[in-house]
């Protein structure tokens, strides 16, 4: 297997309508048959990959936004008005901000009212002249706030987690955002909240399982959010120029295994599924955002219906693989893409984003034994892509993990393609 083994940099011009396709990555064909064999190197450090909207929200476990590109750049739709794709597992919503950038429709589905919120402010056309005059009335505001705030919390959760100045300035922000009208603006100024909250922790910022680093140093609340919200002014502001077309995004709070009864996807062209699962062994996503789901709990109840509070159950577990949630998790896949393939029209597209994995040493071999549940459902495999990435490795990464540069010849990460 080839591979370029150092991060690749080159300049961008966000400008430039389409700068993202210089990011696409560099494929190579290693077998034809009746499939085929490639390998996709990605050579670009995690901040390249995240240009425009990509960097609003730091989402842990979210694939190189490149991916997505690939896979929509390989199969575009052919009727751009009728036709969707689906992310049945949507996170961040990196797949719905590249099909924005590419006039698009998209649907997404994620079981996180979290994620829900951030892939719906990531592909909104936003107003943001009105943003940053709204940004600017805040931070009056906050300047004349004076301690103690209001409904500063003080159990033993937020002070194990958070400095008294830090649950202070939190509560500052919150108090504002709860009395602010709801509406996407609202939304907007939440996720730029929600994506400080572990920067302005006791955690460590980069670990996905939050751990306290007792040697953080301290950051300033007020000064992080408005930063935040800046930035994202930026993004969107070069995002809005980006996108070519107006297309639409849908993003629904929901189960995946209960697709079939959702009538905003079901009544849809449905020409392409982009799925990217939690990965076996590596971690489930709830107690990753055990911070941002505390500080978010007065939202919350604005964007999971009533009706779906106990969601959260239905998580699909990954970690840890023991027998039994081994069974569960490929259960649960058989049966998510099962109804994919009710929903796809026949010549439809199904692109996983899998890795295998390795537990007490022994080697899963996720993606033979995807391959094998999904052909019995009744699609083809197509295409199997093998993924070489350059990041994911170093302090944070996770032995257990696919590796991500292409030397394991056994442990793999992949895309794979199949057709109905
Ligand atoms: C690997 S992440 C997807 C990341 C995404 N590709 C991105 O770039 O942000 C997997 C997602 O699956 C979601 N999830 C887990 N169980 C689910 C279920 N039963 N139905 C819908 N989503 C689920 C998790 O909340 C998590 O956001």
């Amino acid at each position: 297997m080839k591979v370029s083994q150092q991060r690749l940099d080159i300049n961008l011009n966000y400008t430039d309508n389409d700068f993202y396709h210089k990011l696409l990555p560099k494929i190579e064909r290693t077998k034809s048959g009746d499939y085929n064999i490639n390998i996709w190197d990605i050579p670009h450090s995690i901040s390249k990959l995240s240009y425009l909207v990509h960097s609003d929200y730091r989402y842990y476990g979210k694939f190189p936004s490149v991916i997505a590109g690939q896979i929509l750049k390989q199969f575009p739709p052919n009727d751009a008005e009728k036709d969707y794709i689906l992310d049945n597992f949507c996170g961040s919503g990196t797949s719905l901000v590249e099909a924005k950038l590419r006039g698009i429709n998209s649907i997404g589905l994620d079981i996180s009212w979290i994620s829900v919120l951030v892939s719906k402010v990531k592909t909104s056309s936003v107003n943001t002249e009105e943003i940053e005059i709204e940004l600017e009335n805040q931070l009056r505001y906050f300047e004349k706030e004076i301690f103690p705030f209001k409904n500063t919390p003080t159990d033993s959760f937020c002070t194990k987690w958070f400095s008294t100045e830090a649950a202070y300035g939190l509560s500052n922000i919150r108090n504002y955002l709860i009395a602010m009208k709801k509406g996407i603006e609202r939304d907007f100024f939440i996720v730029a909240y929600l994506a400080i909250i572990r920067r302005v922790s006791l955690a460590y910022d980069g670990e996905v399982r939050p751990h306290i680093n007792k040697s953080k140093k301290a950051r300033n609340v007020i000064g992080a959010y408005s930063k935040k919200v800046k930035d994202m002014i930026n993004n969107h502001r070069l995002f809005n120029q980006a996108c070519p077309r107006h297309s639409s995004t849908t993003v629904l709070i929901g189960d995946n295994l209960n697709l079939k009864n959702i009538e905003s996807i079901n009544d849809k062209n449905i020409y392409l599924v982009i799925s990217h699962p939690p990965y076996l062994n590596s971690f489930n996503y709830s107690p990753i955002y055990n911070l941002e789901f505390y500080w978010g709990k007065n939202f919350e109840e604005d964007y999971v219906p009533k009706n779906h509070r106990s969601l959260h159950k239905t998580e699909l577990k990954a970690h840890p693989a023991t027998d039994l949630i081994q069974k569960k998790y490929f259960d649960h896949l058989k049966e998510c893409y099962k109804q994919t393939f009710f929903l796809q029209p026949k010549d439809g597209r199904l692109a996983i984003i899998i890795g295998d994995c390795s537990r007490n040493k022994k080697h899963i071999p996720v993606i033979d034994n995807l391959i094998s549940i999904v052909k019995s459902i009744g699609y083809h495999l197509e295409d199997l892509n093998y993924r070489t990435t350059h990041y994911g490795l170093g302090k944070y990464a996770y032995s257990h993990r696919a590796d991500y540069h292409g030397t394991d010849e056994i442990k793999k990460d992949a895309i794979i393609i199949f057709k109905k």
